[in-house]
C-alpha cells in the first residue's frame, strides 16, 4: 500500500503573508519528520487569473525561497513547480471527466473569486479544484496540510478519488492495481491560525489579493512595518478576555491571540494564561516582539536565496525530476485503467 505521503502547494501570486506561513508553510516544516513530503509552487493555478509574466517568474522563485527559508528540506523532500511536471495538467483532464458539473457549482471560492462578473471568469478558475485534485492524486498523497479556506476543495478531491475508484473498479482489478487505487486524501487542518483574518477587517481572511497592504503581514515586511501594522490592527476597546469562551465572541481579539498562539507553538488558552486581562496596547507590543523574532530570520534567508536565482532554479529542477518519476508512474497506471 502507498506510504504516508504529504502533498501541498502555494500559489506564486505575490505578497506571501503570515496566513500562508501559519496556515501552510510552517506546517510543511513540522511534517517533515513524520512524512515523505512533496511541496509545490502551484504556478498552473496562478494563471487562472491574469499574471504578468515577468512578475510570475519572480514570484515562483519567491515562494520556493519561502519554503526553503522557513525550513523545508529540499534534499530530503521534494520542492518543485507544477508547470515543470506535465502530469498535473494531463491527470487534471481525466479528472475533469470524472468530476460532475454540480460538484463544481458548489465551490464557494469560485463564487468569491469570480465575483459579480462570472461570465468573464476564466474556465481555468472554474475547474481549478480538479487541477488541485490532480496535484494531490498524481502522488497518491495521503495527507494534505492546508488552511481552512481549502477544506471544500479537499473534500472535492476525495469525492473525485472515490468516484474514479468506483467507476473504474473493474479495470483497476483487471490491471492488477489495488482496489483503492487513489487513497482518499486526509486534510491536515488543526491548531490555531488555520484561518488568519485581515488586520483591518475581522470578517475577511488575510489574503494576497486584498488591496490594502495594512491588512496583512507580508513575509518580506521588516520589523518597523510589522510593528506599524500590528499596532494599527483593528480591535475592540476592551482588555483581553480571561477565557477562550469569551474570546470566541470577539473576532479581532481571537485573531490576534490565534496568531500569537501559532507563533509561540501554544494554544489560545496558553496565551490567555499569560496575557488575559492585558490592555491591547500591551498585548500588541508582545505580539510585535514575537512576530519579529519568528519572521525576521525567515525574511533574511528569503532575501539571501532570492539574490541567487540560479540556486533556486537548480533546486526546483532537481525537485521536478524526482516529482516527475512518481507522477509519471501514476499517470501510466491511470492510462491503463482508463483504457488508453
Ligand atoms: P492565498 O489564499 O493567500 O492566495 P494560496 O491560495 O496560495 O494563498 O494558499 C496557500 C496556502 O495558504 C493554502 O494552504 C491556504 O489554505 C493557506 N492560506 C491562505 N490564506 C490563509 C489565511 N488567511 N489563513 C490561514 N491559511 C491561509
Ligand atoms: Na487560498
Amino acid at each position: 500500500s502507498v506510504s504516508q505521503r504529504v502533498f501541498s502547494g502555494v500559489q506564486p501570486t505575490g505578497n506571501l503573508h503570515l496566513g500562508n506561513y501559519l496556515g501552510a508553510i510552517k506546517r510543511f516544516v513540522e511534517l517533515q519528520d513524520r512524512f515523505e513530503c512533496i511541496y509545490c509552487v502551484v504556478d498552473l493555478h496562478a494563471i487562472t487569473v491574469w499574471q504578468d509574466p515577468v512578475e510570475l517568474k519572480k514570484s515562483i522563485r519567491e515562494v520556493a525561497a519561502a519554503f526553503l527559508a522557513a525550513g523545508v528540506d529540499g534534499d530530503r523532500h521534494i520542492v518543485f513547480n507544477q508547470s515543470q511536471v506535465s502530469v498535473h495538467a494531463e491527470l487534471a483532464w481525466v479528472l475533469n471527466c470524472v468530476a460532475r458539473l454540480g460538484w463544481l457549482n458548489r465551490m464557494t471560492q469560485f463564487k468569491e473569486k469570480a465575483g459579480k462578473d462570472r461570465e468573464n471568469a476564466s474556465v481555468g478558475l472554474y475547474v481549478y479544484p480538479d487541477l488541485m485534485a490532480a496535484d494531490i492524486l498524481a502522488y497518491r498523497a495521503t495527507h494534505v496540510p492546508v488552511g481552512e479556506d481549502q477544506k471544500q476543495h479537499l473534500e472535492l478531491a476525495r469525492d473525485i478519488a472515490q468516484k474514479f475508484n468506483n467507476d473504474f473498479s473493474q479495470s483497476i482489478a483487471t490491471n492488477g492495481f489495488e482496489e483503492k487505487f487513489f487513497p482518499l486524501p486526509e486534510p491536515l487542518i488543526a491548531g490555531p491560525a488555520t484561518r488568519v483574518m485581515s488586520l483591518r477587517d475581522g470578517s475577511k481572511k488575510m489574503s494576497k489579493s486584498e488591496p490594502s497592504d495594512a491588512s496583512r503581514i507580508n513575509l518580506t515586511d521588516d520589523a518597523d512595518q510589522i510593528a506599524n501594522k500590528i499596532r494599527r490592527a483593528k480591535t475592540d476597546p476592551f482588555p483581553l478576555p480571561e477565557t477562550v469562551e469569551a474570546l470566541k465572541a470577539r473576532p479581532e481579539a481571537d485573531n490576534l491571540v490565534g496568531i500569537y498562539a501559532a507563533l509561540a507553538d501554544t494554544d489560545a488558552a496558553g496565551v490567555l494564561d499569560a496575557h488575559g486581562g492585558a490592555q491591547f496596547s500591551q498585548f500588541k507590543q508582545a505580539l510585535v516582539d514575537l512576530t519579529v523574532e519568528k519572521l525576521a530570520p525567515i525574511t533574511a534567508e528569503m532575501k539571501r536565496l532570492v539574490a541567487d536565482p540560479a540556486h533556486i532554479d537548480a533546486t526546483l529542477a532537481k525537485g521536478a525530476e524526482r516529482a516527475e518519476t512518481i507522477a509519471r508512474e501514476t499517470m501510466n497506471a491511470v492510462k491503463d485503467i482508463v483504457g488508453f
